[in-house]
């Protein structure tokens, strides 16, 4: 019998939302993740960091400088500081020094604004969600519309997270059970960079679909922590593709890894990986169908010349026809 909702019968190329609809809205915002699913997204992503108080929200990076009216609030000046995370130094306003009552009085920004179809309009209109308040709105849509929401959620520095006593995994895992997204029949994808983290996850809950994101020329940051020699360039070859098989369901590379560029920007010949993943029965969900840094020219990207956009459809077709199963697009 086929398994009612699981992600084995979505529709193949299925959209994944990216932050939402992170070219239109502020990311990560119950405005964002809306429009993606008005839009027609088959699968909404968050990514997710943890307040100083356990709860988990959803925000790219734990530093809300950026995608936040924080620095603008004179009352937390004083909690700007400078940190390291996963070896990079970082100074700005980070989650983890904010209870979730004073999150909650922060506004979300555009954190983009001079990139067309970016724009200030919708700032200062959301708050930061929670990512109890995500899965509250997927069961309020998925009534509405009488089908499932899935979702696509991604611990963000679990292993840095884990290391200041904030574990990201068990939270995570707590909140599926509560709103019965712990199956392999429901309409969930977890999702990391750290091998680690998805693994905790795949113990915590009960049939995961886990994916591990998997970036060019990079290692996880768990591997660095743990001493492990394995690079990203590893994982995806076919003796990678097997070890992460054995524990999860699916791959998230960066379109790079699919398509190789040349050094103009144009793309060559896609590489082996989509058929060795699906040969160890992995799903392909490459990393990020933007225009504004992804297929618009060169000069375009320099911003001097705005109107110029690059086929971005085409570039759609040629990704699909390698075989990926989804994508997830801005
Ligand atoms: O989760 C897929 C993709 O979102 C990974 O990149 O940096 O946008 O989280 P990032
Ligand atoms: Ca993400």
């Amino acid at each position: 019998a086929r398994r009612h909702g699981s992600y084995k019968d979505l529709p193949v190329p299925y959209v994944i939302g990216h932050r939402g609809t992170a070219g239109y809205r502020p990311e990560h915002t119950l405005g964002s993740y809306q429009h993606a699913l008005d839009l027609g997204a088959h699968v909404i992503e968050q990514d997710l960091v943890p307040t100083k108080d356990g709860h988990l929200v959803c925000r790219h990076e734990n530093d809300i400088t950026a995608t936040t009216d924080v620095a603008e609030r004179r009352e937390f000046a004083g909690r700007k500081a400078t940190k390291t995370i996963d070896g990079t130094s970082v100074t700005g306003w980070f989650t983890e020094d904010f209870t979730l009552a004073e999150l909650k009085t922060l506004r979300a920004k555009e954190r983009l604004p001079a990139v067309r179809q970016r724009n200030t309009l919708y700032d200062g209109r959301w708050d930061v969600p929670t990512f109890e308040e995500v899965l509250q709105w997927a069961e309020r849509e998925g009534r509405r519309l009488g089908r499932r929401v899935w979702l696509h959620t991604e611990t963000k520095h679990p292993t840095y997270f884990r290391g200041i006593g904030l574990p990201l995994e068990d939270r995570v895992a707590k909140l599926l059970r509560r709103y019965g997204r712990h199956r392999l029949d429901s309409p969930q994808f977890l999702q990391s960079f750290e091998p680690s983290s998805i693994q905790r996850l795949s113990r915590l809950v009960d049939t995961p679909s886990v994916v591990l994101l998997s970036g060019a020329g990079s290692k996880p940051w768990d591997f660095v922590a743990s001493g492990d020699p394995r690079t990203t360039d590893d994982l995806v070859k076919p003796e990678g593709l097997k070890w992460i098989a054995s524990y999860a369901q699916g791959i998230g590379p960066t379109l790079d890894l699919i398509i190789p560029k040349d050094a103009a920007g144009r793309l060559t010949k896609p590489t082996t990986l989509v058929a060795n993943a699906h040969a160890h029965g992995l799903v392909l969900h490459p990393y990020t169908m933007r225009n504004e840094n992804t297929f618009l020219p060169a000069d375009f990207r320099r911003g001097t010349d705005p109107n110029a956009y690059g086929d971005v459809f085409g570039a759609f077709r040629t990704y699909f026809a390698t075989g990926i199963d989804a994508v997830f697009s801005d």
